[in-house]
């Protein structure tokens, strides 16, 4: 058998159905074999993981890596770092940068940026009515999706109108080319928000006040109808509400190809830790009251909500504290914190283990066409993976963070679950918990390997009778029943 590069023994490889013990014999970057350890090639390098769990590297759909136009907020080699330590091997980065991403020129400067990533990475390039002209072209320069501020957050890009939203879906449809969208309602909040400031309202629940979860349910609602319309494929940035799922578990049962997002923060963060931290609690979607919490991890279970990103959003400490919470930048760093955050709620028997690597790299390969090359550990596959210890306790702190940005709400949180060892592609990007500094520049673009699905095909036909659809095994009645006059 010819030799190959590592062969990782003695630990537990984790998929969305099973877990099994078995060696990973890893060559060129790939899976090259899977099983048992007396079939593995000889190997360079041996790695033992005895006690150890191995995840399919995390895949972050949402991060904010600031480079080009903010590097005192965080850096790509910074943001990469923090992704790498936290056991993230793909992010999907957002084009509020300065310039944004809405021109192949501001593209080429983010992928230069990008050079010295440690973790692999796909750009979301820009959809705005300005942009509308150019996807074709940012696609063919190296976008592998697009981002819609249908709400308005850091960056102030004014949001898409809806015809300029409209026509971005009917060009993405038919490439099978996914949209993310922030979907909040950009006039509610605007008005909502000068009438707090103008009653005097500083405080850090003003900024909650002034978004209320109708912003959500208005803006998903009114995505989706345009998905559904056009075909588009469309992906829910950082869900937060109970109040609109119901839109969402509709239109997927009706068909609808929405993939939909959720973060720790939402899950298990709410008004009440807004009060204790102020600005450094401040972000878009804004933490809500706490009937929120559970609903999103049972839609989590359910598969309305398809994973888990972090909306990665760094700021600097002063930045995040000042006394007015209109002047708190909005956001905080993620990239680092969400496994172990995860995994102490799966020891605490909130999910399965193999759940968490369905929402945490899984579904997320399957919505970015990587799935196959990444999201899991097999044979043919990129060999990224983070080497976990479920048993490792510890305290999150702040200052340890590799991202620029060192303030956090998750600061003094206990967590149980580690990521102690991270590869990507085959080589350690993090090893007993310490960043590989030489892997800088290791991460490239996913686009390469990227294969979005054929889009389905659809017309109005199709939407006017998934509109007139009922549920399972009910066929749609002929005329609408009217009321008694
Ligand atoms: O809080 C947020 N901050 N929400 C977003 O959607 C954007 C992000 C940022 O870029 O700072
Ligand atoms: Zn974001």
């Amino acid at each position: 058998m010819k030799e190959v590069d590592l062969v990782i023994r003695g630990g537990k490889v984790v998929s969305p159905d099973r877990i099994v013990e078995a060696s990973v014999a890893i060559a060129a970057g790939e899976i090259v074999a899977l099983g048992h350890d007396d079939l593995m090639p000889p190997a360079r390098e041996t790695f033992q993981a005895d006690g150890l769990y191995l995840l399919p590297g995390a895949i972050d759909s949402h991060v904010h890596f600031r480079d080009p136009g903010y590097p005192h907020k965080e850096t790509w080699k910074s943001g990469s770092a923090a992704a790498a330590c936290g056991g993230v091997t793909t992010v999907f980065e957002m084009p509020n940068t300065n310039p944004p991403t809405g021109t192949v020129e501001a593209l080429r400067i983010k992928q230069r940026a990008a050079e010295s990533s440690y973790v692999d990475y796909g750009i979301h390039g820009l959809l705005g009515d300005d942009t509308i002209d150019r996807l074709e072209e940012l696609l063919e320069a190296g976008v592998t999706s697009f981002k819609a501020f249908v709400g308005n957050t850091f960056g102030n890009l004014p949001a898409p109108t809806d015809g300029a939203l409209l026509e971005g879906f009917e060009k993405l449809a038919p490439l099978g080319i996914r949209t993310v969208v922030h979907a909040e309602n950009s006039s509610i909040m605007a008005r909502r928000q000068l009438r707090m400031e103008a009653a005097g309202r500083i405080d850090a629940l003003a900024h909650l006040a002034s978004r209320p979860a109708v912003c959500e349910i208005e803006a998903i609602g009114r995505v989706l109808a345009l998905a559904e319309w056009t075909g588009a494929r469309v992906h829910i940035a950082h869900h937060s509400s109970r109040d609109s799922l119901f839109l969402l578990r509709e239109a997927k049962r009706r068909g609808v190809d929405v993939t939909v997002e959720t973060c720790p923060q939402y899950l298990l963060l709410n008004t009440g830790d807004m009060t204790r931290l102020g600005g450094i609690l401040r972000l878009n979607p804004p933490i809500r009251e706490a009937h929120h919490n559970q609903p999103l991890w049972d839609a989590l279970v359910e598969g309305v909500i398809d994973m888990i990103a972090t909306d990665h959003a760094p700021h600097t400490p002063e930045e995040k504290s000042r006394a007015n919470i209109w002047e708190c930048d909005c956001g905080f760093p993620g990239v680092e914190t969400q496994m172990p955050l995860m995994l102490t709620e799966i020891n605490r028997g909130r999910a399965s283990l193999m759940d968490y690597v369905r929402w945490s790299a899984a579904n997320p390969a399957k919505a970015w066409g990587l799935y196959g090359k990444k999201g899991v550990i097999a044979v043919g596959a990129h060999a990224d993976i983070a080497i976990v210890d479920l048993e490792r306790e510890g305290v999150l702190s702040e200052g340890k963070l590799h991202s620029i940005s060192k303030i956090s709400p998750w600061n003094g949180r206990v967590v149980k679950g580690y990521p102690l060892h991270t590869l990507v592609r085959g080589r350690f990007v993090v090893r007993d918990g310490r960043l590989v500094e030489e892997a800088a520049g290791w991460g490239r673009s996913v686009k390469d390997v990227q294969r979005m699905p054929d889009p389905a095909p659809r017309n109005m036909e199709t939407y006017m009778s998934n509109i007139l659809a009922t549920p399972a095994g009910v066929p749609p009645t002929a005329t609408p029943r009217r009321e008694a006059a």
